[in-house]
């Protein structure tokens, strides 16, 4: 299906890290942030977001011949629940303006596939860009954290068992962070590196910080005094929202 062009619209922003990096946790925050200063505000995760791309997770993640799986077929999966969830979430609350919030989008393919997985870049940015059409994110999130904190994090956590991707080795691991690292460093214009190895309430003040001048223009003044939105709000007139985005 054709996507519409949104980029003079709502503002789509993803988060990205490795497993156990603490990025759901401050997507949350980060969304009760820009609640309240009064954004319609949606967030989704993948893969998932939708009951198609929720099955297509389940295959991947959870399914019993997941070992036999390969990275081929992963990269394929990963993108297939992409392509609906940008066009049965994403792109609808873009066009009404809304902010979208993604726990991981298609830079994820691009490090766990292309640099994890080591399957050739070419075919792997062509597939991811097949999957999003024109549905790029404006501010892309990474929170960094040392491989071993990731690892150790990911044995912690209360839940079940690994699941296929979390029992890794060390060295896939490794090639993910570095892999963030260097995506972000060429495109500094939409990637922000935050340390996550820095407290949930120090991590929550940073993201917080970048992201309101970003989205905004400026901080919030004191109660009382309205500030009017620069970036992509519905009410802002539209030849000043795409002066604003096309600076991305
Ligand atoms: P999930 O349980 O959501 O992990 P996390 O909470 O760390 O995001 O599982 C998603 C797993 O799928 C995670 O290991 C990263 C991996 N993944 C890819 O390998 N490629 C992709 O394109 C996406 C979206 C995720």
């Amino acid at each position: 299906m054709p996507l519409k062009d949104q980029s003079h619209t709502g503002v789509l922003i993803s988060f990205e890290g490795s497993e156990g990096s603490g990025k759901t946790t401050q997507m949350a925050r980060l969304a009760k942030h820009l609640q309240e200063r009064g954004r319609d505000v949606i967030s989704t995760r993948e893969p998932g977001g939708t009951e198609i791309g929720e099955q297509i997770r389940n295959i991947i993640v959870h399914n019993s011949k997941g070992d036999e799986m390969c990275a081929e077929t992963e990269l394929l999966l990963f993108a297939a629940a992409r392509a609906q969830l940008v066009r049965e979430n994403i792109a609808p609350a873009l066009l009404r303006g809304a902010i979208v919030l993604s726990d991981r989008y298609l830079d994820s393919s691009t490090v766990y596939q292309g640099i994890g997985r080591n399957l050739a870049m070419g075919p792997v940015n062509q597939i991811n860009r097949f999957a999003v059409g024109n549905v790029m994110p404006h501010i892309t999130v990474v929170i960094d954290v040392p491989t071993s904190v990731s690892l150790s994090r990911i044995r912690q956590r209360a839940s079940d068992l690994p699941d296929r991707m979390e029992r890794e080795n060390i060295d896939f691991y490794e090639k993910v962070r570095a892999g963030y690292l260097v995506l972000a460093k060429g495109m500094p214009e939409r990637f922000i590196v935050i340390d996550g190895t820095k407290s949930e309430d120090a991590i929550e003040k940073q993201i917080w910080a970048e992201l309101e001048t970003r989205i905004f223009g400026k901080p919030a003044k004191p109660k009382g005094r309205s500030v009017s939105p620069k970036f992509a709000s519905k009410k802002a007139p539209a030849k000043a929202r795409s002066a604003k985005i096309a600076k991305r």
